[in-house]
């Protein structure tokens, strides 16, 4: 029985890429013997997601560089680079794993809107396809690098369109209140005036309006903006040949259904755009990943506890994975599904999950319905696959958990969890010259 694409239920038990979950962690424990919660991604599916989204776009042409920020894990890199997808890097530590992995200098794509030096050293020692820029004076600074190394490097700008996405504000990027980017009239002088930067190859425009939109109407005002401005500019004597669109392609987190329209986005986005001759970059990350990816925990505790004014008695079902692992629901109000991998009989009802994070942000679902759940179960989170791992912190003295993968019926395990000690290993007593 399918539950989302890639997860199936099989005689009773949760499954993802085809491997029964309840073997995931056994099978880790011997390799970690505490583990009591780890990552599990089903690569298969990271293929088979980054070809639909590559062949969607492939009438324009689009050079689809996948967003690191969502999921760096080398594993998925490689099954990305495999299907023909360059890396979008938003840091250095970012190109660093891109290269790593074998994207070559026209595979990588550089973002951030705090450049620094090493990244416009690195950009222009060791290539990148473009640079992202996100400000004016930040040209000046990739104009000395790219002088200094003797090549030239190609760079869009970021544009802050003004579009409102309506979603979350924290994944809301091109409204006026938005740190990013610059106004159109800034780009349009900076393009007409682009002689100033010898070593740049200033002919591109950048947007990334939000992150999670299931509605493409944000994106396709966006990409209204960049024909805009690129028609604004060719007539002002600058004409444009980089458009890169950013990412933003949502996910249905609900399970009802409710699925980001790409492959119409993509055919209405074609006949759109077919009067403008330009380079088209998309820089997808959540779409790509999330539904590949599940975060599995035990049961470390069931509390019920009744109301210390009169009422009834609320079930608190305490996880072995908490708010340092998927910080998502806390931070954003975000829901992950969270569904039991073997289910016991009983009928379902409502319950308090929660980390074992000391705050009272450390909440998964506050009203799940839920079977009865006893200590050693196990349940899995889905669509944890992006912005999950890469975004875990050692809060509360906690150990990063470990990173597993499945292909083809096999488990490996890509990222080692660190354990109790492991999160000390940084502390140190040098003195500091002053
Ligand atoms: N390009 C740029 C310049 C970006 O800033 C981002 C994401 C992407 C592409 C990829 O966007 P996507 O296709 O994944 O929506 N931590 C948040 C999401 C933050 C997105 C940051 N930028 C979350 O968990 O929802």
């Amino acid at each position: 029985m399918k539950v989302v694409e890639g997860i199936t239920r099989e005689g009773g038990v949760l499954a993802l890429g085809g491997v029964a979950l309840d073997r995931v962690l056994p099978a880790l424990r011997r390799l970690e013997p505490s583990a009591a919660a780890c990552w599990v991604y089903d690569l298969d599916q990271v293929e088979a997601r980054a070809a639909r989204f590559k062949s969607a776009f492939a009438p324009l042409g689009v050079h689809v560089g996948y967003a690191l920020k969502a999921n760096a894990l080398p594993a998925i890199l490689r099954r990305a680079r495999a299907v023909g997808l360059a890396a979008e890097a938003g840091s250095l530590g970012e190109l660093i794993a891109a290269r790593r992995e074998g994207f070559g200098a026209q595979e990588r794509i550089l973002n951030g809107n705090g450049r620094t030096q090493d990244e416009a050293e690195f950009a222009a020692r060791e290539g990148v396809h473009s640079v992202n820029a996100d400000h004016v004076e930040e040209l000046d600074l990739l104009q000395a690098h790219a002088a200094r190394a003797g090549t030239v490097l190609r760079v869009a700008l970021r544009v802050n369109p003004g579009i409102d996405t309506h979603g979350h504000a924290y994944v809301a990027t091109g409204h006026d209140a938005a740190k990013f980017g610059v106004a159109p009239a800034e780009a349009l002088g900076a393009w007409a005036a682009r002689d100033r930067w010898p070593s740049l190859r200033l002919d591109g425009v950048h947007l990334h309006v939000g992150s999670q939109l299931l509605d493409p109407g944000p994106l396709e005002r966006a990409a209204d903006t960049a024909r805009e401005l690129a028609e604004e500019s060719a007539r002002r004597g600058a004409p444009l040949g980089l458009v890169n669109l950013g990412g933003g392609f949502g996910v249905d987190y609900s399970g009802s259904g409710a699925e980001f329209p790409l492959e119409a986005y993509a055919a209405r986005l074609a006949r759109k755009m077919e009067a403008l001759k330009a380079e088209w970059v998309m820089e997808p990350g959540r779409w790509l990943v999330a539904s590949t990816g599940v975060l599995l925990a035990e049961v470390l505790w069931v509390k019920r506890r009744g109301g210390a004014t009169a009422g009834g008695s609320r079930r608190f079902v305490v996880l072995a994975a908490g708010m340092n692992d998927l910080i998502r629901p806390a931070l954003y109000g975000a829901r992950h599904r969270i569904v039991p991998v073997r289910p016991r009989a009983g009928a379902g009802e409502p319950a308090t999950v929660v980390g074992p994070v000391c705050e009272s942000a450390d909440v998964f679902e506050r009203e799940a319905l839920l079977p009865p759940l006893e200590r050693g179960d196990l349940v899995a989170l889905l669509d944890a696959g992006a912005y999950g791992a890469v975004m875990s912190s050692n809060y509360n003295g906690r150990g990063r958990l470990a990173e597993v993968t499945v292909s083809g019926g096999r488990l490996m395990r890509a990222r080692a969890g660190e354990d109790a000690a492991a999160v000390g290993a940084r502390e140190v007593d040098e003195a500091l010259e002053i």
